[in-house]
């Protein structure tokens, strides 16, 4: 199976993704306290970042395909084709990490697995910020200073219908799911909600900015 999407596609998805990143940005940093590079001008290593725009689109690409496999089918999927959905895409966003020199992470408020909940304020802040704005795909925010130098692309996820197998109603959900996540929290969506959030950390960039500023 593969996951290319059309090229064309990918550069309309990375332009409006970069429209609606810089409207991100605004708003959570026009929050008080929030740290403000955000006025900073545009990141100088523009091709890293929009080959993590590519890549997270790729990945969300790879669960929708994945999770679409289990939908109109008659026979019953077996434990091992349901595993075959959300398990991989983490593991997979695991290596697009390594091979780039990233950290990729799954985020979410309402996890199953729980080494995706949020881990910082920031992250909070994020998710919150999409669940407000259904309107932003994706943002960019400067790293916090606890956090290295560095920069964080953040992109939503959405519920789809072909989630609902897994994370619809808590009763629904299928029987691997609710003996290996005994504090599941990933259920109850609907479509069209917020899932949660691939995090990207692009280190070191954010150095880059102030010295190209200096
Ligand atoms: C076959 C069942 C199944 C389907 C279908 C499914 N998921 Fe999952 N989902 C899981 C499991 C199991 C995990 C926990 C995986 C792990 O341990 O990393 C998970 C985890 C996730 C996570 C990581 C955050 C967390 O809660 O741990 C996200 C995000 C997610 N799913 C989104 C989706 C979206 C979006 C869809 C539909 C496009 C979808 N899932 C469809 C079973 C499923």
């Amino acid at each position: 199976m593969t996951f290319t999407i059309p090229l064309q596609r990918l550069a309309r998805l990375a332009c409006s993704t970069l429209l609606l990143m810089l409207v991100g940005v605004g708003l959570l940093s026009a929050r008080p306290g929030t740290a403000l590079a955000a006025e900073a001008s545009p990141p100088v290593d523009s091709a890293a970042l929009a080959k993590a725009v590519v890549a997270m689109e790729q990945l969300d690409q790879m669960r929708i395909s994945l999770a679409s496999t289990l939908e109109g089918r008659t026979e019953e999927p077996t434990i091992e084709t349901m595993k075959e959905v959300c398990k991989p895409v983490g593991m997979r966003a695991i290596a697009i990490g390594k091979e780039n020199g990233w950290q990729v992470r799954q985020v979410a408020s309402k996890y199953r697995n729980p080494d995706h909940a949020p881990a910082n304020a920031q992250e909070s802040q994020v998710i919150d910020l999409f669940n407000r704005h259904p309107e932003i795909n994706g943002l960019w925010e400067p790293a916090t200073a606890e956090q290295g130098a560095g920069l964080h692309y953040y992109r939503r996820i959405n519920v789809e219908p072909s989630c609902l197998a897994c994370h619809g109603t808590r009763a629904s959900r299928p029987a691997f799911v609710k003996e290996n996540y005994p504090n599941d929290k990933a259920f109850d969506f609907k479509v069209g909600d917020l899932r949660g959030m691939y995090a990207v950390m692009l280190p070191e960039v954010k150095a880059a900015i102030s010295q190209a500023m200096e």
